[in-house]
């Protein structure tokens, strides 16, 4: 049975504990949140009697925990994670894995040096109807991927700790919070842009709203991309993409029903099925967008991977810092005006 402790407790932390609950081989130890009041009523919600800690070297000597799961502020995540990698402990951490190229670095370094097994929440990597579409380009059925154009749109946020999500010097602002997931997924599925055109619209809380068209050479893929979180907090959320091919289109809209929708072989729009966990059932995504199914997928496959000593191979630290990497230079982009190559080095 892997012990693990949860650092930041608040919208993520609970999904997270939620998720262990339904896990087996896994058993969560200990809380560590800096809000003790707001975190313990979380924890009364969901019935989880452990110790709650106010810092890491507290929970790491009390707990023991094989495994250090970190749901904090972005602007946490480096101090926390080296030193639970250095403490020789598993580390899954909250996207974006940091706010800057060099902390992404020294996270990707520790986790190479630790031996230990580190992910990333890059969770799109693992959400059924993204995991669907990749199996479909793969597949060929359609021929060549054409184009392809991904959202992801949000109310304004305004749930968190403090507000630190509207604080780009605490969130990187909704380019690295947001948009970052698409960044992520177009560098799963087609690997990383040669360069970066990039514009939005910047307020208070930094860049909230990008719009960016990412250059894959001339035998590439078209493909552009928005993330913004600066529409009305009421508007709700929505996460989009249209792909066409040589033989057909694909498309997936998170408030659609269905969501994920295929066209091909001269036959109308239909339905294209794809796997939700927990019962393993197929779906075709009729009014029920897979909900928590990426989150589900994610930390399952990384418990696995802890439990069999095995690397896992997706949403690793440094695809997560390439990922920054691309996301940190459309901001750039944003910033001059100009097209940037994206740098290939962490
Ligand atoms: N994968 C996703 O889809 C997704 C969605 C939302 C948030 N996130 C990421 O998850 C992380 C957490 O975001 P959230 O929405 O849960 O924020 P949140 O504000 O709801 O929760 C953060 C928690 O951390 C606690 N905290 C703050 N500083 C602390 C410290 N130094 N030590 C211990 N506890 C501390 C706060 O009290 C709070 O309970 C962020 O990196 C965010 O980008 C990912």
């Amino acid at each position: 049975m892997k012990k693990v402790v949860i650092a930041g407790f608040g919208f993520m932390g609970t999904m997270h504990a939620q998720i262990y609950n339904q896990l087996r081989g896994v058993r969560i130890v200990g809380i560590i949140d800096t809000h003790p009041a707001k975190a313990s009523k979380s924890m009364g919600g969901l019935g989880l009697k452990v110790p709650l800690y106010s810092s890491l070297e507290e929970a790491l000597t009390d707990a023991e925990p094989d495994i250090v799961d970190i749901c904090l502020p972005t602007h946490w995540h480096a101090r926390f994670a080296v030193e639970a990698l250095r403490a020789g402990r598993h580390v899954f951490c909250e996207k974006p894995l940091a706010l800057t190229r060099n902390e992404a670095r020294r996270i990707a370094e520790a986790a190479k040096k630790s031996g230990t097994i580190m992910q990333v929440g890059h969770c799109i990597r693992f959400w059924p109807e993204y995991q669907a579409f990749e199996s479909f380009v793969r597949s060929g059925r359609a021929g060549k991927l054409l184009s392809l154009t991904l959202q992801r749109r949000a109310g304004r946020p305004l749930y968190s700790v403090g507000d630190w999500l509207n604080d780009s010097a605490l969130s990187g602002g909704a380019s690295l919070d947001l948009h970052i997931h698409d960044v992520d997924y177009i560098h799963h599925l087609i690997g990383r842009p040669k360069a970066v055109t990039s514009r939005g619209t910047k307020d208070y809380s930094g860049w909230s709203h990008i719009f960016t068209t990412y250059d894959f050479g001339p035998k590439g893929p078209s493909v552009t991309s928005e993330g913004g979180w600066n529409y009305p907090a009421q508007w709700g959320f929505q996460m989009a993409f249209q792909a066409v091919f040589e033989k057909g289109a694909v498309e997936f809209d998170s408030n659609a029903n269905p969501t994920l929708t295929l066209t091909l072989g001269g036959r109308p729009r239909q339905p294209l099925p794809f796997r939700t966990p927990k019962t393993g059932e197929s779906s075709t995504g009729a009014g029920n967008l897979s909900s928590l199914g990426g989150y589900f997928n994610e930390l399952k496959s990384f418990v696995d991977c802890v439990r069999r000593g095995r690397a896992p191979q997706v949403a690793t630290p440094r695809q997560a810092a390439e990922s920054l990497t691309t996301t940190l230079t459309e901001i750039q982009s944003a910033a001059t005006g100009k097209t940037l190559s994206v740098p290939a080095k962490l």
